[in-house]
C-alpha cells in the first residue's frame, strides 16, 4: 500500500545552546571510539566445551579480531577490541593479590593476548567493577568490608603492564553514595599509569536507575565516555527505549558532550539476527546522529553481507565522527515519524551542514516536510544540496530552505538518513590568485 502522509510541523522546536564543557585530558576518544565488545552477543558464556567458539576467551578474541582487519572493519575505523565480564578468576593471585585471567579460556594470559591485537593494529580493551565483585560475581577493584580500601593502583598497574588501551568500570556491588568520589580516584589511578588508557565509566547509569541526578560535568571531566541508562538487549524494543530516553533528554545532555568526553548509548548491535536490516539502520541512523560510540557487538565470523554493508557505510560512520561531535536531536516526534537533526561539516560561509535522520514507526512509506520547519532555531542556509546516506536512490538536489523534502523511508521500523549541505555562495563565486596558489 502506498500512503502518502502530509504533515505540519510546528509542534516542537527545541533552542539549546552548546556549552562546551571541557572534557577528560587524556588525549583519547577526540572522536567516538568504535570498536568491537563481547557483552551483547556473548555475555558471560564461560562453557567453552558447549561454545568452543562463542565463550570468552583467548580464541574468541583472537579470532574476532582477526575479523576486524580482513574484512574492512578497521578500515572503516573499528579499532577497539573489548573483553567485558567474566575474563578473570575467581580470586586474585593469593600473594600478590592481582588480578589473574582465568587460566582455562586465557592460557597465554593477557599481555600476549594485548599483543597479538596490537600486532593487528587495533587496541585492546578490558572491563572491571568499583564494586566487591563484577556485575557477575568476579573480582571487583574495592575490598570493602567498611575498610573503605581499594586496589585501584594495583589494578591499573596490572592493566597497563598488559597493554590495556581501554577499560569499562562497572557499578555492581558497591554504594552509589560513594561514587562520586571514587570513579574520579579510578580515573586518577589510571592517569598515574602514564598509559593513556579510555575510560568508560557506569557511574551515571546506576544513579540513574534509582532516580537520583548524575553530576555530568564531573563525569565529562573523569571518563571518556560514560553509560547512563539500561544495558542494550538484543530486540529492536530496546533500541527504541533507548532512543527514547536520549530524546527526553536531550537539552539537558547537550551541553556535556565535546571531543573526549561522550554519552554512551550502549553497543551497537546490528548483524544480529534480533534486528531487521530496517531496524538496524535506525541504529545506525540514531547513534550516529547522537555522537555515540560505536561498540559493536555481534559475531562478525558469521554476519549477513547487508548487515557489514551498513557497519561499514562510510557516510553513516563520518556523520558519527563529525569533529565537532554534536549530540544531535530529535525535532520532531509523532506516534508515526520521528525526524533527527545534527549539525556537521562542512561548515560552509559560518552555516553548517546537517545530517537528518527519519524513524518511520507507523504505517506511511513517504513523508514529505517543510525544511525550514525541522531547522528552526538552527543556523540555515537558503539552499541545500542533498546525499542520501544509506545509499537507496539520487535524490532531486538541491532544495531551498522554503520549500518541502520530500523522503521515502523503507516502511515501519525503518531509517533514512540524508546530509544537507549549504549551496548559498558556492556559485557565483569568481576565483581569486590566492585560490589558486
Ligand atoms: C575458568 O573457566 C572455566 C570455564 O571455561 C571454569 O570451569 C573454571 O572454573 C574457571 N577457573 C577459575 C579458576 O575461575
Ligand atoms: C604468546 O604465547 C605463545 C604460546 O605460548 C608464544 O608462542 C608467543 O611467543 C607468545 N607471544 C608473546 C608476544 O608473548
Ligand atoms: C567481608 O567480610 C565478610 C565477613 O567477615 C567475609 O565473609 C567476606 O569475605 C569479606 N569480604 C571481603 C571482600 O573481604
Ligand atoms: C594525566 O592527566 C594530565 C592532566 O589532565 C594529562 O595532561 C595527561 O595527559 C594524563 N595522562 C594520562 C596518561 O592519562
Ligand atoms: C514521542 O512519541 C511517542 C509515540 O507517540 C510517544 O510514546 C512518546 O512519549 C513521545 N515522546 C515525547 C518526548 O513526547
Ligand atoms: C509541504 O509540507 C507541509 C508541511 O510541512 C505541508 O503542509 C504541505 O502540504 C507540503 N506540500 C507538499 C506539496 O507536499
Amino acid at each position: 500500500m502506498f500512503y502518502f502522509l502530509v504533515f505540519s510541523l510546528n509542534l516542537l522546536v527545541i533552542f539549546t545552546t552548546h556549552v562546551s564543557v571541557n572534557g577528560l585530558d587524556n588525549g583519547l576518544a577526540r572522536t567516538p571510539p568504535m570498536g568491537w565488545m563481547t557483552w551483547a552477543k556473548f555475555g558471560c558464556h564461560v562453557d567453552c566445551v558447549k561454545e568452543p567458539n562463542g565463550c570468552i576467551s583467548d580464541k574468541l578474541i583472537r579470532s574476532m579480531a582477526s575479523v576486524m582487519v580482513t574484512e574492512g572493519y578497521l578500515d572503516a575505523g573499528y579499532e577497539y577490541v573489548n573483553i567485558d565480564d567474566c575474563w578473570s578468576e575467581m580470586e586474585r593471585d593469593p600473594v600478590t593479590q592481582a588480578l589473574i585471567p582465568n587460566a582455562t579460556r586465557f592460557p597465554d594470559g593477557m599481555e600476549n593476548l594485548s599483543s597479538f591485537v596490537h600486532s593487528l593494529g587495533l587496541r585492546f580493551g578490558i572491563y572491571g567493577d568499583i564494586g566487591t565483585k563484577t556485575c557477575e560475581g568476579y573480582p571487583g577493584f574495592w575490598i570493602g568490608n567498611g575498610s573503605a580500601s581499594d586496589y585501584f593502583l594495583l589494578d591499573t598497574e596490572t592493566f597497563a603492564s598488559w597493554g590495556v588501551d581501554s577499560i569499562k568500570v562497572d557499578g555492581c556491588y558497591q554504594d552509589i553514595d560513594l561514587f562520586d568520589r571514587i570513579y574520579p580516584r579510578f580515573g586518577q589511578a589510571l592517569n598515574f599509569t602514564g598509559r593513556p588508557i579510555l575510560y568508560s565509566c557506569s557511574w551515571p547509569a546506576y544513579q540513574v536507575y534509582v532516580q537520583r541526578e548524575p553530576d555530568y560535568a564531573s563525569i565529562a571531566k573523569s571518563c571518556n565516555l560514560w553509560r547512563n541508562y539500561n544495558d542494550i538487549e538484543l530486540s529492536f524494543e530496546s533500541v527504541l527505549s533507548i532512543i527514547e530516553f536520549f530524546a527526553q533528554n536531550q537539552a539537558d545532555f547537550v551541553r556535556y558532550q565535546s571531543p573526549g568526553a561522550w554519552f554512551d548509548p550502549d553497543m551497537i548491535i546490528v548483524g544480529n539476527e534480533e534486528l531487521t536490516l530496517g531496524q538496524a539502520r535506525v541504529q545506525m541512523a540514531i547513534w550516529s546522529i547522537l555522537s555515540a560510540p560505536l561498540l559493536m557487538s555481534n559475531d562478525l565470523r558469521t554476519i549477513k553481507p547487508e548487515f557489514k554493508q551498513l557497519l561499514l557505510n562510510r557516510k553513516v560512520i563520518a556523520v558519527d565522527q563529525d569533529p565537532m561531535g554534536i549530540m544531535g536531536e530529535r525535532v520532531f516526534n509523532a506516534s508515526d515519524l520521528q525526524i533527527w537533526v545534527k549539525p556537521i561539516e562542512p561548515v560552509v560561509k559560518g552555516k553548517p551542514s546537517f545530517a537528518v535522520a527519519l524513524v518511520n514507526t507507523g504505517v506511511a512509506d513517504t513523508f514529505s516536510f517543510k525544511l525550514s520547519d525541522i531547522l528552526t532555531g538552527k543556523d540555515s542556509a537558503t539552499s541545500y544540496s542533498i546525499d542520501d546516506l544509506f545509499g537507496d536512490e539520487p535524490l532531486n538536489s538541491p532544495i531551498e530552505l522554503s520549500s518541502n523534502l520530500t523522503l521515502k523511508v523503507g516502511g515501519k521500523g525503518d531509517a533514512r538518513m540524508v546530509k544537507l549541505i549549504p549551496r548559498d555562495g558556492l556559485f557565483f563565486e569568481t576565483l581569486t590568485n590566492n585560490d589558486l596558489s
